[in-house]
Order: structure tokens, then sequence, then C-alpha cells
């Protein structure tokens, strides 16, 4: 998987819908202007693995965002099924699950693919970026979020892990301390439009895309930004055009 420098291929769309036909349909829709489609739990748990292959089939890879987080043996399981699954391009841990479990999770990986083919990548979500400094509190991690997230990132790079899933605010200093090739995946993205409304979702540490860019993200991940839009391609391109300005 190279990382081409259009901001195309580094545009992660979120499928985060009920069910099939919805999915599909949006999918359809902005296929020729995404990099990667992502499936998380809400359409997988409803639609199951068969999803992935007719999501594959318009072109773009996908990015399988289940987290786990289990002990290291299921971990590692569950990492080599996905690794069979069509278009699979990204899968991801939670980085909480601890070192162990995140070396399994890697060596998984490494262990379905021959040496040098084009594997999937391994990531580890650090802190969701819906939690905020008071939300981390409220769970035990004491602390504020970059230090936090920093330390989970140099763990699962120590892991063998290809890359972390953490806000904007924190990808400069997980850049400095992961290195260049480590992947940094932004969540929490929302355009500047969005921004300057101030319409309030359930995402606490937020950015733009340009923002995400100048910071160093080798991909962004945008749901409800382009899937709630009235026109998904056109919002799908006003992000592009935004990317781009970096
Ligand atoms: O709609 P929105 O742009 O907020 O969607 C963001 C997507 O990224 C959701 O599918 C969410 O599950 C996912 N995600 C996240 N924060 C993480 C990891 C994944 O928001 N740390």
């Amino acid at each position: 998987m190279n990382l081409e420098p259009q901001p195309r291929s580094r545009l992660i769309v979120a499928l985060d819908f009920d069910s099939a036909a919805p999915a599909l349909r949006f999918a359809e829709k902005v296929a020729d202007v995404v990099g990667m489609f992502k499936v998380g739990s809400q359409l997988f748990t409803a639609e199951g693995p068969g999803i992935l292959g007719k999501i594959a089939a318009l072109g773009t890879g996908i990015f399988l965002d289940l987290k786990y987080h289990d002990i290291p043996n299921t971990v590692a399981g569950a990492v080599m099924a996905a690794t069979g699954l069509p278009g699979l391009q990204l899968v991801n841990v939670h980085a909480l699950g601890g070192l162990e479990m995140m070396k399994a999770a890697a060596q998984a990986i490494s262990a379905t693919q021959p040496l040098d083919a084009d594997r999937p990548r391994l990531l580890a979500v650090t802190i969701l970026t819906s939690m905020d400094h008071k939300a981390m509190r409220e769970t035990g991690i004491a602390g504020p979020p970059q230090e936090r997230v920093v330390k989970l990132a140099r763990l699962a790079r120590k892991a063998g892990v290809d890359g972390v899933v953490a806000s904007v605010n924190e990808a400069r200093a997980i850049r400095k301390a992961c290195g260049d090739k480590f992947l940094i995946i932004t969540p929490g993205v929302r355009p500047k439009e969005a921004g300057a409304r101030k319409k309030k979702d359930d995402q606490a540490r937020t950015a733009t895309p340009l923002e995400a860019m100048k910071a160093g993200a080798d991909y962004i991940v945008v749901g409800r930004p382009i899937t709630a839009a009235d026109n998904p391609r056109a919002a799908a391109q006003a992000i592009l055009d935004e990317m781009g300005e970096a």
C-alpha cells in the first residue's frame, strides 16, 4: 500500500449506515472521489463480512474499523480472519489492549502474507476522538490527552503496529515520537464550513481537513460531514479541495 500524494487517496469515508442498501447507494455516488471506505461496527454487525465484497467491487480499498480489544489470542485470530476479507487495506485494534495484544495482532497480520506482499496495514486506536480530558479522567486515564496518546503510539510502534488512529491535535507529537514511516489516521475531521456553523455532535477533539494535512496526517476519516450532506459528492469534493490547499 503506497501513500499517493493526491488528496483523494488520503480521504477515507466512514460508511456508518444501518444496512447494506443505503450504504451501497451512498458508496456508489462517491466511490470515484474517495480513497477508501471505512466499515465500522454498525454496518459490519448488521450485514456481516459479505458487505466487504460488495464495497470492494466499487474499486476502493477498505478500512475495517472494528477496534479489536480482547486477550491476545482472540485478537490475533480476529486479525487473521480479517486479512482474508476482500479489499482489506487497514484493520485496527485498541492500543489500550496492551503490548502483548498488539504484538499478537502484528504477528498475525504478517503470518498470513508472503514476505514482500502488499499486506494490509495494522493500526492501533489510541484514545477515541470523542473523548475529552474529562471523559478520560472518568475512566481513570490520567494526564492530558496528548501525553496519553503519544505514549500509546510509542507502545504500538514497539509492538510492530504500522500506525495509529488519533486526533489531529496529537498528530505532530506522534510524528516526532514515532518517525516518518508510522501511519497517522485522523478522524474527528470537520470541514471549515461545518466548524463555522458550530454544529455539535459527539466528536470532541476535532480539526479541519487542512489542519489535518498540515499536522502530517497520512489519511483523514470523515463520516457525517459527507454521509449526511445534501450533496455528498460536493461535500467530498470540498474536503478534497481543502486538503489540497496544504
Ligand atoms: O461522522 P464522523 O466523521 O464523526 O465519523 C468518524 C468515524 O471515525 C466514525 O466511524 C468513528 O467510529 C470513527 N473513529 C473515531 N475516532 C476514533 C476511531 C474511529 O471517530 N478514534
